[in-house]
């Protein structure tokens, strides 16, 4: 195993149960400088308040557990820096890009992403602290992908998923995410993509996406990629009607926006529910 590296770090400092201060300031010292030396690096990313917030303690074992798992060999620089998630470009066994997605616990406003949870019947009680909400968050957002990947909805494919900590396939060249749709230029043979995907994940994964827009599909080369599955509800969920209504008129709007248009939003709705 490579000396220098977070997973050598971790097997030779790391007892399994607790991880001391001094072994936690170092393993966020050398994230810290991965994310400055990271050109895709976002403005408040350098803010170390902000890494003691994203590893924290049970992070930082979450993040280890994965590793002796096999699940992660490496942890580097930051792809995106979200305000309650930010992601993360890891490395699976020797050199196959993982998608790290990691919640982050002490500044999450979570309480708004209840109406998600509650009404979902695969889910039971809203649990009253924050971290177990997220970790519940996080379960829904791994079995989201799980249902949406094996309807055959092309969504990044979901590996495993631990506490605060989602590990997924990685889209786009690393370090570099994909592009979106927003970013990307779109035909027509898109447009048709988009709600053939919707469609699929409503009446084949029975999932409202319920955060759709050009800013959660990738395109990249000749493949569409659906991601940011959080907040996706069940079609039995009180709100999906809404939630689809919204997905699809985002969608028209978008697609609108660029020239194309085939259909009104009432009438892919009537079609995909139908
Ligand atoms: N599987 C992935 N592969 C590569 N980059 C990803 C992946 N998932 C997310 N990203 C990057 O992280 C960004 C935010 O991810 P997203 O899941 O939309 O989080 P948020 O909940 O913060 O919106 C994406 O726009 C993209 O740049
Ligand atoms: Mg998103």
């Amino acid at each position: 195993m490579p000396s220098g590296t977070l997973e050598a770090f971790f097997f030779s400092t790391c007892s399994v149960q607790s991880l001391s201060d001094e072994e936690s300031s170092s393993l966020r010292e050398r994230l810290l400088k991965s994310e400055r030396d990271n050109r895709y690096l976002r403005k408040d990313s350098d803010d170390r308040k902000v890494m003691e917030e994203v590893f924290d303690q049970a992070t930082l074992l979450a993040i280890k557990e994965l590793m002796s798992k096999g699940e992660l060999s490496e942890l580097n620089g930051v792809v995106s820096a979200g305000k309650e998630a930010r992601v993360y470009y890891g490395v699976a066994g020797k050199g196959v890009p993982r998608a790290v997605k990691i919640y982050m616990v002490a500044s999450a406003d979570f309480k708004k992403r209840l109406v998600y949870i509650a009404g979902d019947r695969r889910f039971g009680k809203i649990p009253g602290s924050s971290t177990e909400i997220i970790k519940l968050w996080v379960r829904k957002e791994f079995k989201n992908l799980q249902l949406a990947h094996s309807s055959g909805v092309r969504v990044p494919r979901p590996y495993s998923f631990l506490r605060n900590v989602i590990v997924m396939e990685y889209i786009g060249e690393p370090p570099a995410p994909a592009p979106t749709m927003a970013e990307a230029e779109v035909d027509l043979s898109d447009y048709k993509w988009v709600f053939s995907s919707i469609s699929k994940l409503y009446k084949s994964a029975e999932l409202v996406h319920a955060d759709l827009s050009e800013y959660n599909i990738f395109k990249w080369g000749d493949e569409r990629v659906v991601f940011d599955m959080g907040s996706a509800v069940t079609k039995s969920h009180p709100e999906a009607a809404t939630f689809l209504r919204r997905d699809v008129s985002n969608m028209v709007r978008f697609f609108k926006k660029r020239g194309i248009f085939e259909k009104e939003a009432e009438d892919w709705l009537g079609e995909i529910t139908k």
